[in-house]
């Protein structure tokens, strides 16, 4: 694209200009001071790396598994609802755009497009998240759907028993957006009135008593495997280890949930000690460059989650655009590995970077 974004952030860029105020800040923002929305991106701008010369790198290798799928880099797209508000083919384009990159797609539950249409839109692999309803039948019967559309993991999002207060979304007054999934399931009779709709609506819906038993009554439901997503501890991690689930995503919700939790760039090797490859640990929040891929595998993770920065793709161009962000990344990742003269993912190791915790001064 001539002219077009050179890097993730210059999409941002787009999106803002292309998106009405009260969407772009739905998308951009986070909860109360927006101190963990910040230091997700800054903390990795606290991270050295260490390139080894004189490597061959004539071949550089991404392609990586996960859960036995293949994928051509340890790049997966997050869940983030709500995509028709940054473009008329939201998650239908989404799809299609990563599958394109053979990266995996995680449907959010508040899909605009239903489950269905996006299954059958094109064949790729893909997981679907879900939030556990104070309704156990409407998450049962989601994940039913789910499983009968080929989806291949449930990702269950648990740092969510509420939903944290994001301004932006008050002063907005933002609307709550159709969720297709949901159409004929759920009737909310909250009252909609003043603040964020999607607050009303959040607490009318999702179940705040949600705990670690209700993890052994998801697995009794499904074959599937279970991804918990939202853990950044060493103490949940190695609970959702003996709860016996498939994978963790080390994740704060790109900061829309708790403010002032760490940065999971910060946190990620705690967590991965935890489980000692017990389990595949992914880490989202703050990705924009292929060097912080690196760096997130470099202390462990498997594969990563973007999660914005697809949304900011479609709003800019479409399917299209959100190709052009996974392609982007894909390729900076590329880079970054010949450079540190690292050809395969299992080249890179904890020696390749620094962590330096302190602000630059
Ligand atoms: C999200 N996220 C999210 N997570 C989830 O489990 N279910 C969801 O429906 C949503 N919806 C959602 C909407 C929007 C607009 C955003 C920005 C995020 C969180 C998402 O999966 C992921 O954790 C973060 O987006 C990762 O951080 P970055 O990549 O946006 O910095």
């Amino acid at each position: 694209m001539e002219d077009g974004p050179v890097n993730l952030r210059e999409f941002q860029e787009l999106a803002k200009r292309n998106l009405p105020k009260m969407y772009y800040d739905y998308f951009s923002g986070g909860a109360e001071d927006q101190f963990t929305l910040r230091e997700n991106v800054e903390a990795f701008q606290r991270i050295m790396l260490r390139p080894r010369i004189l490597v061959d790198v004539s071949k550089i290798d991404m392609s990586t598994t996960l859960l036995g799928y293949n994928m051509s880099s340890p790049i997966l797209v997050a869940p983030t609802g709500s995509q028709q508000l940054a473009h008329p083919q939201g998650e239908l384009a989404t799809a299609r755009a990563a599958a394109a990159c053979n990266a995996i797609m995680v449907l959010s539950f508040a899909s605009n497009y239903s489950l269905e249409d996006v299954a059958s839109t094109c064949n790729a692999v893909r997981f679907y998240q879900l939030y556990v309803f104070k309704r156990r039948d409407v998450s049962a019967t989601l994940l039913q759907r789910a499983e009968r559309n080929g989806y291949k993991a449930i990702v269950v999002t648990v740092d969510t028993p509420r939903l944290g207060r994001r301004e932006a979304d008050e002063k907005n007054k933002m609307i709550i957006p159709r969720n297709s999934n949901l159409e004929g399931l759920i009737s909310v009779d909250a009252d909609l009135t003043g603040g964020s709709k999607l607050e009303a609506y959040a607490s009318e819906t999702l179940d705040p008593s949600l705990s670690w038993k209700d993890i052994e009554w998801l697995k009794s439901i499904t074959k599937l495997p279970i991804i918990l997503k939202g853990i950044i501890t060493a103490e949940d991690a190695r609970k959702a280890v003996d709860a016996g689930v498939s994978g963790i995503v080390v994740s704060n919700h790109g900061g829309r949930q708790l403010d002032y939790t760490p940065p999971t760039i910060s946190v990620l090797e705690e967590v991965v000690k935890a489980v000692s490859g017990a389990v595949p640990v992914l880490l989202d929040g703050g990705v924009r460059r292929g060097t912080d891929v690196f760096k997130a595998l470099a202390l462990g993770a498997k594969a990563v989650m973007i999660g914005r920065p697809v949304v900011y793709g479609l709003a800019a161009n479409g399917e299209h655009g959100v190709r052009s962000v996974i392609k982007m990344l894909q390729n900076e990742l590329e880079l970054t590995m010949a450079l540190a003269g690292c050809p395969t993912l299992r080249d890179i190791t904890r020696n390749h970077v620094m962590i330096n915790h302190e602000r630059p001064r």
